[in-house]
């Protein structure tokens, strides 16, 4: 993992059933935040809870904020029933916004769509987390032009000024959601990180490349994160299911934290090692 604050975002979908359950499982989620404070966690619960969940929040600075699973592409003012626009959503605490899961790609929303959906997001003082991922894997590798061409769609026009709110959220559909919860591998998820970075900083340049946020999403859990963030070398993660309880949730925290420990006392023996031996070839 590259950065060195990992952003943790759950997505909780249709979950859960009530306002009541929502306020318990976040108020886990904030008391496990507060041991983890190595970790920003965003939790994108649905529309309903976004703002109560938020102001739960409070003020000042914290590592753990609240996100919506999705905006809608029009704005305020508009006689388009049920549309929910991104200016609400910041305007009532929300910090994030999810755009172009693959479910709502499912459901018909395509590149324009996105496009516009992105440029509002853009508009607030939201964060937009765009995810990409391809349906498939082949043998040919054709998914990483797969990926290029979903980022090139929708993020092509947007100004170099608001690069810094564009968090990438690589999620292939085909590990999403898996009942057997088998995620991408860290080694073939890292050859798609570097992919991504490379084709950033041929579009835009090494300081946007370098700066933005590649999360990972895709049946994550407890036992799979080690090789994820230290194979992978992601920013992040995007869970769905094990975000769903503040258990499971926490436990993904616990992992993460754990492999940063484990990492920087490597890195630091590593240092110390070459220090010793610069020494030694001195005398
Ligand atoms: P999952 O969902 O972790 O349950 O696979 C991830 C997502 O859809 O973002």
């Amino acid at each position: 993992m590259k950065k060195l604050k990992p952003l943790i975002v759950g997505n909780w979908k249709t979950n859960p059933g009530s306002l009541k359950d929502a306020k318990n499982i976040f108020s886990g989620i904030k008391k496990a935040a507060s041991v983890y404070k190595g970790l920003d966690i965003v939790v994108c619960p649905p529309y309903p809870f976004v703002s109560i969940l938020a102001q739960s929040v409070g003020t000042g600075k914290k590592n753990i904020s609240v996100g919506s699973q999705d905006v809608s592409q029009y704005e305020t003012g508009l006689s388009r029933t049920g549309e929910v626009s991104a200016d609400m959503i910041a305007s009532v605490g929300a910090r994030y916004a999810i755009v172009g899961h693959s479910e709502r790609r499912a459901m018909g929303e395509n590149a324009e769509t996105l496009k516009v959906k992105l440029q509002q997001v853009l508009k607030t003082n939201m964060s937009v987390i765009l995810c990409v991922g391809e349906k498939e894997r082949d043998t040919e590798g054709g998914y990483f032009e797969v990926v290029k061409a979903q980022l090139k769609e929708v993020l092509s026009g947007v100004n170099r000024s608001d690069f810094h709110k564009i968090i990438i959220a690589y999620e292939p559909v085909w590990a999403i959601g898996r009942k057997d919860n088998v995620a991408l591998t860290g080694y073939d998820l890292h050859q798609m990180v570097v992919y991504i970075r490379k084709y950033l900083k041929e579009s835009w340049g090494d300081t946007i490349a370098s700066m933005m946020k590649i999360l990972y999403g895709g049946s994550v859990n407890s036992s799979n994160t080690e090789d994820i963030v230290i194979n992978g070398e992601v920013d992040g993660l995007l869970v769905g299911r094990s975000s769903w309880t503040t258990e499971a949730f926490r436990d993904v925290f616990a992992s993460v934290n754990s492999c940063m420990t484990t990492h920087s006392i490597k890195d630091l023996k590593k240092t110390l090692k070459k220090a010793q031996a610069q020494k030694k070839n001195k005398r």
